[in-house]
């Protein structure tokens, strides 16, 4: 059953922009899904198969989950759990909500993943898929803390983000990161700068599994709560 709830929202970044960006967004990944969604889905469902062992009941949160598009494709690889995704921006979550019309295990939220609106141990397994680096840098220690909080003993982390390639001597003008400047800001350039392993350890994780993918641009990171 698709609902929205947590109505009330204190986060200084909800404002008419994200409500602009809900629909340049669900415009643009619209379109991209048309010419490659079935390829992007793909990825994202051979990545639960490698990453994720899923029992059935367990209780899955999706943060950042924007039109819920991923967190439908989540929710249909985890058919026998209960999926949860959140976004700050309502307009998001509304059309979240439409894309998951035949999905029946998934519900949305509008929520802050700063502040969330979860008791502790909660969560069996938590998703981050392109969220961190959309968060302010200063915030990342806070979201990773929630995250830890509202994960049971032994729950998981999932994270796919955005990665600078490892140097090599032909890269000597760095030119890799400023193609990846042309399309994201200062803000994801310094999460993509950052040693993330390290940060999310930082927070109370432990390492499991790590993979990179599109020529290094992208990692796929398996964490365990230390709890
Ligand atoms: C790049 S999109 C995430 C993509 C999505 N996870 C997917 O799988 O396709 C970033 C989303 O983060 C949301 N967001 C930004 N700050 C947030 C916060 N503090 N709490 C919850 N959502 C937030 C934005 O509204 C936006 O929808």
């Amino acid at each position: 059953m698709n609902s929205v709830t947590g109505e009330s929202i204190t986060n200084t970044t909800t404002d008419a922009s994200y409500s602009l960006h809900a629909h340049m967004y669900s415009f643009f990944t619209g379109f991209l899904y048309m010419i490659g969604g079935s390829f992007q889905n793909r990825f994202r469902r051979d990545r639960f198969t490698e990453f994720l062992p899923i029992k059935a009941d367990e209780r899955i949160l999706d943060i950042c989950c924007a039109n819920g598009k991923g967190t439908n494709v989540l929710a249909s690889f985890a058919k026998d759990c209960k999926v949860t995704g959140i976004d700050i921006d309502p307009k998001m979550i509304i059309f979240a909500i439409k894309n998951s019309r035949k999905v029946s295990n998934v519900n949305f939220r509008i929520a802050d993943c700063t502040n969330m609106p979860f008791p502790a141990n909660t969560f069996n397994i938590v998703n981050s898929f392109l969220a961190l680096h959309e968060i302010p840098n200063e915030l990342v220690p806070i979201v990773l803390n929630e995250i830890k909080r509202t994960l049971k003993k032994d729950g998981l982390l999932l994270i796919f983000e955005l990665k600078l390639p490892k140097k090599s001597s032909l890269d000597i003008l760095n030119l890799r990161y400023y193609l990846f400047r042309l399309f994201e800001d200062e803000n994801a350039a310094r999460f993509m700068m950052t040693d993330q392993v390290k940060l999310v350890e930082k927070s109370g994780f432990n390492l499991v599994k790590s993979k990179e993918f599109h020529f290094g641009l992208t990692s796929v990171r398996l964490y365990k709560v230390n709890k």
